[in-house]
């Protein structure tokens, strides 16, 4: 992705290493979220050097407040005292052994007692591969094939399948214009997506392809706490149909509490996929769920070397004890509403046209224009300044229990800042003359909100 003219940069030791890295790298990048353009092209930090607490330092030298929190996966703060320490420790015992390590039994009992749907246990690496193992049991388990979703849950054949067909295409979901370039055309029709919060469009696919749904995987939410009663109705829906109903929890997870959205909510699924908020950066992920839908997974082939690494499942079981004794959850939660209100009482006080709502754990930005290039044009140049003042981030923020006082001053004061320019750029209209950098893209169009 070259800039769309020469404009002079701002993170020249960035846009060089990036150079290269289109050379050497298909798409620059191995994650569609840390790729440039979905932030301030040219503007924004590309390569970071180092990072801690809340804070990163990128190649050129610049010191960011983090405001992705490592896209999600960051939940206590960068290089955390207590689950680095855990982890060198267990460096020094050896890795990959042979044979198994405790390690397995104890993270497995401790996430049984967090999460309301974990009777049985199994690991993976990563959020996307344990969807797909999680889809893999449900087809196991029922005989079925077709699955029901609702959000993003990664890059494999079973969900992209969704774009084979026309008509449920997941360009309204995912990317816009995702080509399902390499996934066997026989999957056509297995997976078909379903709008959050419609009880009734669900009921109406479930009725359409009954007997034949082995899943309804679903994120219980993203950034709005879903209508009265919706999970519930999700979870007797699939009920009745005898499909095993999957809550995606890898981005929600810890952040909404020691039993993730589901312990807040009291809905409890048949198994949950957890990942990104469970061990804060260290690649770790794992399916837990009720015995009888996990029991059969021990005639399915699902097996891979590194899922039983135990700097993941320290890492894993370290976080875990740590969110509960610091009780991140309920940090979090009252930081976010402090943000929100912070933001909004800046952005009223300055006149400027946008709203931070969401809930507290995921606040988000956004700008009250009809014109969407207009809005893409203020989005992309809120980004831009908030980035020279040192908040990275998009117009969401994913938060850490690292972010403190300090860092919502600094926020608050770049914020004022920045909606003074947006505001006078829009009186003057001049926004796009006040842009160094292309347009942002979206990466995802989300089903869920
Ligand atoms: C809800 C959800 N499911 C699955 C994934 C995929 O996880 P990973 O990128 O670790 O494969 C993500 C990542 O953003 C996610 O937010």
């Amino acid at each position: 992705m070259a800039p769309s003219n020469q404009r002079p940069t701002r993170v020249p030791q960035s846009m060089s290493r990036y150079a290269r890295a289109l050379e050497l790298i298909p798409g620059g990048t191995q994650l569609v979220s840390r790729r440039p353009n979905r932030v301030a092209y040219g503007v924004s930090p590309i390569y970071a050097a180092r990072a801690q607490g809340a804070r990163f330092w990128d190649v050129d030298g610049f010191e960011y407040i983090d405001w992705i929190s490592g896209i999600g996966s960051i939940l206590l703060g960068y290089a955390d005292p207590v689950v680095d320490a855990a982890v060198k420790q267990q460096i020094d015992r050896g890795l990959g052994y042979s044979v198994n390590h405790e390690l397995e039994i104890e993270l497995a009992e401790e996430l049984c007692r967090c999460f309301p749907s974990a009777e049985m246990v199994r690991y993976a690496k990563c959020g996307g591969e344990a969807c797909a193992m999680a889809v893999r049991i449900a087809r196991g388990a029922t005989g079925r094939d077709k699955v029901l979703f609702c959000g993003y849950h990664g890059w494999h054949d079973w969900y992209l399948a969704a774009n084979l067909d026309a008509a449920a295409s997941l360009n309204a979901h995912l990317f816009p214009g995702i080509e399902p370039i390499g996934v066997p055309t026989a999957l056509a029709g297995t997976a078909i997506p379903f709008p959050y919060d419609d009880l009734n469009a669900l009921a109406e696919l479930l009725d359409q392809h009954r007997g034949e749904i082995a899943a309804v995987i679903m994120e219980p939410l993203r950034s709005e706490w879903p209508a009265e009663g919706y999970l519930a109705g999700v979870s007797q829906l699939a009920g009745e149909h005898q499909a095993v109903l999957i809550f995606d929890e890898v981005s929600t997870g810890l952040r909404y509490g020691m039993g993730g959205v589901q312990g807040r909510l009291g809905v409890t699924p048949d198994l949950t996929v957890l990942a990104k908020s469970l061990s804060n950066g260290y690649p770790m992920a794992a399916v837990v769920g009720r015995r009888d839908v996990m029991a059969p997974a021990a005639r399915m082939f699902i097996s891979s070397t590194y899922w039983s690494d135990p700097i993941g499942l320290t890492a894993a079981l370290t976080t875990l004890r740590e969110c509960r004794r610091r009780q991140v959850s309920e940090q979090i939660e009252s930081f976010g509403a402090r943000l929100k209100v912070a933001l909004n009482t800046v952005a009223a006080e300055i006149g400027c046209p946008v709203v931070c709502s969401g809930t507290d754990q995921h606040p988000h930005l956004a700008f009250q224009l009809m014109d969407s290039l207009q809005r893409s044009q203020v989005t992309t140049l809120y980004i831009q300044e908030m980035a020279k003042r040192g908040c990275h981030g998009y117009a969401s923020f994913y938060l850490n229990a690292a972010q403190g006082d300090l860092e919502l001053q600094q926020t608050t004061a770049a914020a004022r800042a920045t909606f003074q320019i947006i505001t006078q750029a829009l009186e003057s209209g001049a926004v796009a003359d006040r842009l160094e950098c292309d347009l942002q893209q979206d990466a995802f169009r989300r089903l869920v909100q």
